[in-house]
């Protein structure tokens, strides 16, 4: 992968005002590392798998340090995708928060990603849902609730098989991300 000649392409992109902004996906800090060796232009984002069942707080204290802005994929856990899985939906924890609040699960796992200084985005073909997931800007989460959110099993639920392969360049998972 040349990480260099890519970026280079990229950065001339944002210069010639082809975009506003370049950024990453799946970067691990090992790998945003790389990037930063060379870049003229830093990232603006890393979008990652974030949701409070894989809050990511490693990277995201890194993208921080580095003003990188952290965006959240499958922040309801992407179900209805080949790999996804309604276990950030049907989590007890998270579930009790909800029903505390009178909202649903899908606005506190999206109220909590935003809570964390990130970016989110979710994906619903539904109008319904769609307003509910926009619903999240007029109440907050209380100390009760992020007590119970940190004592959440922390799982990542995008599997890493995508990306890893004998060949390629990230042969194991501890590879692609960091540990
Ligand atoms: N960079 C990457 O590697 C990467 C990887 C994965 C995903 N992404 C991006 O992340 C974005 C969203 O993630 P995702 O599509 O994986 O999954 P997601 O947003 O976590 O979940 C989408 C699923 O949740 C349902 N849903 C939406 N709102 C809901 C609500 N309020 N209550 C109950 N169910 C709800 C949707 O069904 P309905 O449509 O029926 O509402 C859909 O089945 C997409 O834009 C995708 O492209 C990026």
């Amino acid at each position: 992968m040349d990480y260099k000649g890519v970026w280079e392409a990229m950065e001339d992109s944002q210069t010639l005002g082809l975009t506003k902004s370049i950024g990453l996906s799946n970067f691990s800090c090992k790998k945003i590392e790389t990037i930063l060796t060379f870049a003229i232009i830093p990232p603006s984002i890393n979008q990652i798998e974030m949701h409070p069942l894989w809050q990511q707080k490693k990277l995201r204290e890194f993208c921080k340090a580095k003003g990188i802005i952290v965006n959240a994929y499958s922040p309801l856990g992407a179900l209805g995708r080949m790999w996804g899985s309604n276990q950030v939906l049907e989590n007890e924890m998270l579930k009790q928060i909800a029903k505390a609040h009178g909202k649903t699960v899908a606005q506190v796992s999206l109220r909590w990603i935003v809570e964390q200084g990130a970016t989110v985005v979710v994906r619903s073909l539904n109008k319904e849902r769609m307003k509910q997931n926009m619903g999240i800007f007029d109440w907050e989460l209380v100390d009760d609730d992020y007590k119970k959110i940190n004592q959440i099993p922390q799982r990542r639920l995008i599997p890493s098989d995508f990306w890893v392969s004998p060949q390629g360049p990230f042969q194991t998972p501890e590879e692609l991300w960091d540990d």
